[in-house]
């Protein structure tokens, strides 16, 4: 039987986190950290990955049991607006993304049988850089070409959005978009129609003066950091996201532009609106406020509660040095990478 072997990016915010669950456009690139995702078509299920710590097997009927209760406690929280329900479900084994991410893609496909699959990736998890998307890009990829189907990047994006939401209770659908599409992406949440345009070819240059830093793992899942800020009192929310939308606007001219000094600015004042949404922790705080000393910009990536911090520096030695000062490793990654792509097919 054949194996096919998927793979997707991660992807880093330049900005526009959180606003954009609320409407707001975000600017979101590819990085060169990947998922991959190996399926052979077979008649039962089985999933290894690293992280899982163990194999997970089960016969089709069970996985199709384990989405069917995801599904319904999805939809009462829809209707209730607190996904701490879901959350719970999905932290009790075996109940987890790989799992309902399978399931959701065969169910999809109308597939009664299942697969073996192996998942392998670059992207830390829960660190803000888009780990769960780029799972749930790879894995709709892999197993609609291992079961003979020609998805469309559309198709597999919608797929992918819907494993998300499992995830995430109200996500954007940004990340999925760039973890898909890949190379740098304009994303506005206009259901049932977002706004997705590939931007790269306004911006000049390669983005080559942005370096990310990893800042301590978060403890809490980006749908607990989405339910964060969904619970502030909405006069104060609404004011802040409305911030962050404009910020992100004028952030696309800036790039454009190559106007250095609106860049970090714009950066800066982001980290601050999106400290006061309460999804900045001590650490990223000081890191933050270390490199804005030196002149530059600096601000949390993704949701927030930990993991990466996006900095920029006209003068990146100067950046690189005082990372460094600060006790971290920037990190090596490349922006506006390849989308989703099949890796072989065997
Ligand atoms: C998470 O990577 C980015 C958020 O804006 C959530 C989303 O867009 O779905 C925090």
């Amino acid at each position: 039987m054949a194996t096919v072997v998927a793979s997707a990016p991660g992807k880093v915010h330049l900005i526009g986190e959180h606003s954009v669950v609320y409407g707001e456009p975000a600017i979101i690139a590819a990085i060169s950290l990947r998922c991959t995702v190996s399926a052979t078509r077979s008649e039962s299920m089985r999933i290894w990955g690293r992280e899982l710590h163990q194999t997970l097997e089960a016969t089709p009927r069970e996985w199709a049991t384990s989405l069917e209760q995801a599904c319904a406690i999805h939809r009462s929280c829809m209707q209730s607006k607190n996904f701490r329900p879901l959350f719970d479900l999905m932290k009790k084994k075996p109940m987890n993304l790989p799992l309902v991410a399978s399931a959701l893609v065969l169910e999809k496909l109308s597939v009664r049988t299942g697969a073996n699959i192996k998942i392998r990736s670059d992207i830390p998890i829960g660190s803000g850089l888009g780990s769960s998307a780029a799972l749930a890009v790879s894995m709709a990829k892999a197993l609609s070409t291992a079961y003979c189907y020609e998805l469309s990047s559309d198709e597999i994006n919608r797929i992918a959005f819907e494993i998300e939401q499992f995830n995430h209770g109200t996500p954007s659908g940004g990340d999925n978009s760039t973890c898909c599409l890949g190379g740098l992406i304009w994303f506005e949440k206009r259901p049932p129609v977002n706004i997705i345009r590939q931007v790269e070819g306004a911006i000049p240059g390669n983005l080559s003066n942005f370096l990310l830093v990893q800042t301590r793992k978060r403890e809490k899942k980006t749908g607990q950091l989405l339910q964060i800020v969904r619970d502030l009192p909405e006069d104060f929310r609404v004011v802040r996201v409305k911030i962050l939308g404009r910020v992100t606007g004028e952030m696309f001219g800036a790039l454009g532009r190559k106007d250095a000094a609106t860049i970090k600015r714009l950066m800066n004042e982001a980290q601050q609106v999106l400290a006061e949404l309460r999804v900045s922790t001590v650490e990223i705080d000081q890191l933050t406020e270390a490199i804005r000393r030196i002149g530059g910009g600096a601000k949390l990536s993704g949701a927030g509660g930990g993991g990466f911090v996006i900095c920029f520096h006209e003068d990146r030695k100067r950046l690189e040095e005082t990372i460094r000062g600060m006790g971290y490793s920037p990190c090596e990654v490349q922006l506006g990478v390849k989308g989703v792509r099949l890796e072989a097919s065997a």
